[in-house]
């Protein structure tokens, strides 16, 4: 083996993507329900995007963060106008973003005598030491004790559990608008609002994390802004900002935001990726992607739970094209993923009992009918199996 073993791979290698298609090496086509884990919302191999990827590549890839560049610059001043408010720092992933963003807590609470932060059990934030003392996984974090101190945890949407954890000692409160890993699980937009007159009443800052649903994902630009509507202080970005290049971003209010010296990266926000997100933002905003990915989400959502073989599945649920279906009994969702797969559609686990479905947004009607048709084929040799 000459890799780590992190991974535990779905058997195929891709070599190819084009739209909302990818190939593997034996030069079969798949349709993409994965869309990378919710990376690639414009489709792989859009043209807008490798003509600025590749114009941008043949101009100029990397100088120093000491110099400026247009794109960076540029995609700062859209990401602004996007979110509303804040300023930006671009780094390279969402674990990154997050760092930052709770180096922004750190900074803010020690100026006020406090650093506790509460998030959500069940919740991921990333792999590095702060956001993965922030995620709600005990089993990730059991190798890698001690953690970095101060994170509480409270199950999600449960009210007298976040107003009993929030009082004057809290610094933040970090939470996925949909929590992503942990099941595909939207929060009600009450259970935001909440969150938000806590930190309110009690000095603290709002962090949401919308790595996995934001950059029109639930159907708005950020989750923040759609039928979760809530005003955060600190909001991060990362999988679909790049259209497939490693970016994040953290957008804080500037009463938080870092100042000289604070923070840095060698990579961040460099001209590629900058030139990548800035045609991903051009192509959501010119195709009509948002309404879209509302309108075929609902649809997804919708036609699944007519066509699912009645008793196989609990639930399904999301937001805009961030979809799971939470099985019934005991289906697993690798079995389910992997029967998708045998049929031609890539999907991803959230948890060992949900299906997640996070394709480019760009997907048309009809293949959102192929994917449920192949889905329902799935999901119902899979409990034929289970029963048999
Ligand atoms: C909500 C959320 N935050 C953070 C991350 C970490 O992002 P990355 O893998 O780019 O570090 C993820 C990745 O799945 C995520 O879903």
């Amino acid at each position: 083996m000459t890799q780590m073993a992190t991974y535990d791979r779905y058997p195929v290698t891709l070599v190819r993507g084009k739209g909302v298609r990818v190939q593997d090496d034996a030069g079969r086509w798949y349709l993409d329900m994965a869309g990378g884990i919710a990376a690639v919302p414009i489709g792989h191999a859009h043209p807008r995007w490798v003509a600025a990827v590749t114009e941008q590549a043949g101009t100029l890839v990397h100088v120093s963060n000491l110099f400026r560049t247009g794109p960076q610059e540029r995609l700062a001043e859209r990401l602004v106008a996007l979110a509303g408010f804040g300023e930006v720092f671009l780094s390279n992933s969402g674990a990154e973003a997050n760092e930052a963003a709770l180096k922004i807590v750190r900074k803010w609470g020690r100026a006020r005598g406090k650093s506790r932060v509460v998030t959500l059990a069940g919740s991921f934030h990333g792999r590095t030491f702060a956001t993965l003392a922030a995620t709600g996984r005990p089993e990730k974090q059991a190798p890698f004790l001690p953690l970095v101190e101060g994170f509480s945890h409270v199950p999600p949407g449960d009210f007298q559990a976040l107003q009993q954890a929030v009082d004057r000692t809290v610094a933040a409160v970090m939470l996925e608008p949909v929590l992503g890993e942990g099941g595909v699980i939207p929060l009600h937009p009450a259970y935001l609002a909440e969150a938000r007159a806590l930190c309110d009443r009690h000095d603290a800052l709002l962090v949401l994390d919308e790595v996995q649903t934001g950059v029109g994902r639930t159907g708005t630009w950020f989750a923040f802004q759609g039928t979760q509507a809530v005003r955060p202080d600190v909001v991060t970005l990362a999988k679909g900002l790049g259209g497939g290049l490693p970016i994040g971003a953290t957008i804080a209010s500037p009463e938080a935001a870092f100042g000289a010296g604070e923070h840095a990266s060698t990579f961040g926000g460099g001209p590629v990726p900058c030139a990548g997100a800035l045609a991903v933002l051009d192509v959501i905003e010119e195709e009509g992607l948002l309404d879209n990915a509302m309108t075929q989400g609902k649809r997804l959502r919708a036609e699944l739970r007519e066509a699912l073989p009645e008793g196989t599945f609990r639930e399904v649920r999301g937001r805009g094209l961030l979809v799971g279906i939470e099985l019934a009994g005991r289906l697993r969702s690798r079995d389910v993923v992997l029967a998708l797969l045998e049929r031609g559609v890539l999907s991803t686990e959230a948890g060992p009992s949900v299906v997640r479905l996070s394709p480019p947004l760009s997907i048309s009607e009809e293949e959102v009918a192929e994917a449920i048709d192949a889905l329902a084929g799935a999901v119902a040799r899979v409990a034929e199996e289970g029963t048999g």
